[in-house]
């Protein structure tokens, strides 16, 4: 039989004295507790999110970690392709700020760590670093994990085998992100292949067509024209206005077949988007208020220029008002409102324009469809189907951005964004070239 200390003994794994018995157990329960959070920490680090970015998840681990390890700093760093990409999340008392740091990587990984601290200690002087590798299940290390700390602080051994246990397992999670990114990246481009491929040969074709077209063309307008003015009025009136009307619309598909496969020649000059927007309107804006809408034209309060086309800014622009037009049909208070703004997108400044409806708007099924070519929901004989992928082409050949928003029975905004110009180089270019206004 055993006494009672031996059973004590026995049942705790606490040898001891009855004096120092509760220290122990204390002591036991709140190792206990330290390697639970351990396995809490481990087990939160296994659910980075495979599709965040790499700032995000420098910082998710330089969270988790610092929960279980002295750490002050923290960095991700990633060797790949010739270059070591580390991601230092430095805490500063109320939230994680992650900087990147790219720099040549060697094909020494040791070498890499040697640089790695150094290049770490240059922007954290009075700090030590720890780091332990990244490795992929070859046991190629492909990277480090770095712990930065006050120097006089340094890992225990524990801490230290503690750290290594975490890396293998952020090892499988960072992998798995390398992979996602790589299989993202190439449907990405393959998609990208097959759709330039195809709008090239879409262009070839078109190309070819429209030069084909373009002489019988002018022979059947211009003697129809002649035919109209010979016969005056007579039966067979209609008919030849209707093979000029016909005529008219297949010179206009070849016009946009053309523009399209870019074969025509613009000449790119400085631009002031509120005059073409009056050019525009010039042309169509009787047209649009005969059939009673109602266009509402508001200039930026200061003038805003590009580099481009003036023709062909201007084609966009019609485009984007006759499918108002189109949309607004049979709608009450039909309404478009044209505005130019300027604005602001990573740093870059842009000449903004959008034409906005209050019509049928576009469905949320077609909306990812309308500027591919040959798309249209219109009957055949009113649609091509090509004015907003030719518009696009154009917005995109000048450096800039067509985008479409719209809520189906309600409105569609078309917003078009190109490069803006800065006062001073307009300046500069009315100086070189005083007869061009
Ligand atoms: N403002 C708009 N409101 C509602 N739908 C629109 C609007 N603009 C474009 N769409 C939709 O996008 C489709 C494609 O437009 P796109 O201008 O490319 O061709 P289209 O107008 O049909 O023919 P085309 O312009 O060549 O004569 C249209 O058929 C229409 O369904
Ligand atoms: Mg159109």
């Amino acid at each position: 039989m055993f006494d009672k200390q031996e059973m004590l003994e026995k049942l705790t794994g606490i040898q001891s004295s009855r004096k120092s018995y509760y220290t122990e157990l204390n002591y036991l329960v709140e190792e206990m507790k330290k390697k639970n959070s351990q396995l809490a920490v481990i087990n939160q680090l296994t659910q980075i999110q495979i599709n965040a970015s790499w700032p995000e998840t420098s910082i998710y681990i330089a969270s988790q970690l610092k929960q279980i390890l002295p750490l002050e700093h923290f960095a991700l760093s990633l060797v790949k392709g010739g270059t070591r990409s580390t991601y230092l999340s430095r805490w500063n008392g109320t939230e994680w700020q992650c900087q990147t740091l790219i720099e040549a990587a060697s094909a020494d990984m040791s070498l890499n760590q040697t640089r790695l601290h150094a290049s770490l200690q240059e922007v954290l002087i009075d700090h030590a670093a720890t780091s332990v590798p990244l490795h992929s299940p070859r046991q190629q290390n492909f990277g480090f994990l770095t712990i930065l700390h006050q120097k006089e602080e340094q890992l225990s051994g524990e801490e230290y085998e503690l750290f290594l246990l975490t890396a293998s397992h952020i090892s499988v999670c960072v992998e798995n992100i390398l992979l996602f990114q790589d299989v993202h990246e190439k449907v990405k481009i393959e998609a990208q292949l097959v759709q330039s491929a195809k709008m090239a040969a879409i262009g070839e074709i078109a190309a070819g067509i429209a030069h084909e077209l373009n002489s019988p063309l002018t022979a059947i307008l211009g003697n129809s024209q002649l035919l109209l003015r010979e016969m005056g009025t007579s039966s067979a009136t209609p008919l030849m206005n209707d093979i000029y009307r016909c005529g008219v619309r297949c010179k206009k598909i070849i016009q946009n077949l053309l523009t399209f496969s870019r074969q025509e020649e613009y000449q790119f000059e400085i631009v002031s988007i509120d005059d073409v927007v009056e050019d525009a309107l010039g042309l169509i804006g009787y047209q649009l208020t005969v059939s009673g809408l109602a266009v509402h034209f508001e200039a930026s309060p200061s003038p805003l220029s590009f580099y481009g086309s003036r023709h062909q800014i201007e084609q966009i622009i019609i485009n984007l008002l006759l499918n108002a037009r189109d949309a607004l049909a049979g709608k009450e208070d039909p309404q478009i409102t044209i505005r130019s703004f300027h604005h602001q997108e990573d740093d870059r400044s842009y000449v903004g324009l959008f034409v906005h409806d209050n019509g049928s708007g576009i469905s949320p099924d077609h909306l990812p469809q309308i500027f591919q070519p040959f798309f249209s929901t219109k009957e055949r004989s009113k649609g091509t189907g090509l004015g907003l992928s030719v518009s696009l082409g154009i917005a995109l050949a000048h450096g800039g951005k067509l985008t479409a928003e719209s809520e189906s029975s309600h409105y569609s905004r078309f917003t078009l964004l190109l490069p803006q110009l800065s006062d001073e180089e307009v300046h500069d270019d009315e100086e070189t070239n005083p007869d061009r206004r």
